[in-house]
């Protein structure tokens, strides 16, 4: 029994110092593509018959339950869900015993048309008022139909405070969708930092647009029903249709998926930011105005200035359309963005990029190019200690498929890079480190491929120096 805790104790030790020396080569210059080719899946979106899309049995019965954080800090979610016979209530029972559900909240019924689509009908339910670090239990529907599920709170905003995200990027509906899904829910992520390019359904034509919204509801469900999926739009939630007569961005989305937006003064419910442990995390839209003076770019420079290191150390931002990216598809499309932004970014020392859009994986370095100004200057990224690290996390698995030629050579920026189904997870330890894995989808199979222990960029400073003395 000795003998064994001690090999169990020496392979944590060695896997520390493995994750020690990836941390310590964060700057180095070598970047790595990896060479493994995974037996290809048909990228094909999962039958509308197949049980992962079932509709839940019983008259009226709530379906596409998911959550989200409700507020800025993280004591309240908002619940929402669909029914598709008659309105019924939008009632959320709750309580702190999967027996007694003593509390309940009100919220709001809506419906939408798309093209000659008629949407069910959408209830979206501000639950409040929650203590932190908690498990509750709630329960949504009537009678037989009524359906239960629950979810934990998290910490109460604290430099020191533990938490892990899971990072998901271009899901879709496919069967490569359903293993990365699986294969998160295996993990110890507790909230989704949630990419954008959500179902894909704008693949579609006329009505099944509406219905692979529908099905893509019912598939995420299984984990946004239990635990906050933090919502980013791509450009497969504009939805700009002008052959269907349909020209309003993001109308899918936005009905369907809530996002505490006012809690942080924003405008529009596509940008916003929450507070959740010890991260402090800003939702931004790359497929809304954010050039200088716009309301975007404004509530920006505002956000950042509300941050503070000392109470939330983490800083991480998420956008759709990644920054740096040396896959050919998609190549430079975030370029207007990095202008606009990338010099703010670097002055308050983000920790994170995390973007999707490209399908496919890739870590940077610690790189800016915040000196070039078309006349004169750098025109290359260089390397830079205070400036983010950019994570592109677009390969959740929907029928696109995956974007497999990068750029050859790969470029010095670019630290990891491998073109594979799969997601990440963020397990933030404390104020000054935290444990970051990206897991392929090795088929049936959860494989970890790229592993870092991140310091903070705000907490850690001193932490990096004496590194360098050892
Ligand atoms: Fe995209």
């Amino acid at each position: 029994m000795f003998k064994r805790t001690s090999a169990r104790n020496w392979s944590f030790q060695f896997l520390l110092i493995c994750l020690v020396l990836l941390s310590c080569a964060e700057d180095s210059k070598a970047g790595l593509t990896s060479t493994f080719i995974r037996q290809l899946w048909p990228s094909t979106d999962i039958p509308l018959d197949n049980e992962v899309f079932a509709v839940p049995t019983g008259h009226n019965a709530p379906q596409q339950v998911h959550i989200t954080q409700g507020d800025y800090d993280g004591k309240a979610v908002i619940v929402s869900w669909v029914t598709t016979e008659i309105p019924g209530p939008s009632k959320v029972q709750y309580g702190k015993s999967e027996h007694q559900y003593q509390w309940s909240a009100e919220g709001t019924i809506t419906n939408y048309t798309f093209y000659q689509y008629k949407s069910g009908y959408i209830h979206h339910c501000l639950v409040d008022g929650l203590e932190y670090d908690t498990k509750y239990y709630y329960k949504i529907g009537m009678g037989d139909s009524a359906r239960k599920f629950w979810f934990h709170t998290p910490p109460k905003i604290d430099p020191d405070a533990a938490h892990t995200f899971g990072i998901i990027g271009d899901l879709g509906q496919t069967y490569n969708s359903l293993s990365t899904l699986e294969h998160y829910m295996q993990s110890k992520g507790q909230a989704v930092l949630f990419l954008g390019d959500l179902s894909y359904a704008d693949r579609y034509t006329e009505n099944d647009i509406g219905i692979r919204w529908d099905s893509w509801g019912r598939f995420a469900e299984r984990s946004a029903a239990y635990q906050p999926w933090i919502w980013t739009v791509g450009n497969h939630e504009i939805d700009y249709m002008p052959e269907l007569g349909e020209v309003g961005p993001f109308k899918n989305f936005i009905h369907r998926y809530a996002t505490p937006f006012l809690a942080s003064k924003s405008s529009d419910p596509v940008w916003y930011a929450i507070r959740r442990a010890s991260a402090h995390i800003i939702v931004l839209s790359s497929y809304s105005p954010f050039v200088t003076y716009t309301p975007q770019w404004r509530w920006l420079r505002e956000e950042l200035t509300k941050v503070d290191r000392e109470k939330t150390p983490w800083l991480i931002v998420l956008m759709h359309v990644p920054l740096y990216n040396s896959n050919e598809a998609h190549f430079m499309e975030g370029e207007s963005m990095r202008v606009a932004f990338e010099s703010w970014f670097v002055q308050y020392k983000v920790d994170f990029i995390l973007s999707g859009h490209v399908h496919a994986y890739e870590r940077s370095h610690r790189i800016s190019n915040i000196h070039y100004n078309v006349s004169a200057g750098d025109a290359y990224p260089v390397p830079d200690k205070s400036a983010p690290v950019y994570l592109t996390v677009g390969d959740g698995g929907n029928q696109e498929g995956l974007a497999s030629t990068f750029m050859d050579p790969q470029p010095e920026y670019s630290a990891f890079r491998e073109a594979s189904y799969g997601h990440s997870t963020l397990e933030i330890m404390n104020r000054t480190h935290a444990l970051y894995h990206w897991h392929r989808n090795d088929d049936n199979n959860k494989v970890t491929a790229d592993s870092v222990m991140f310091l903070n960029q705000y907490s850690a400073t001193n932490c990096i120096g004496e590194k360098k003395k050892t």
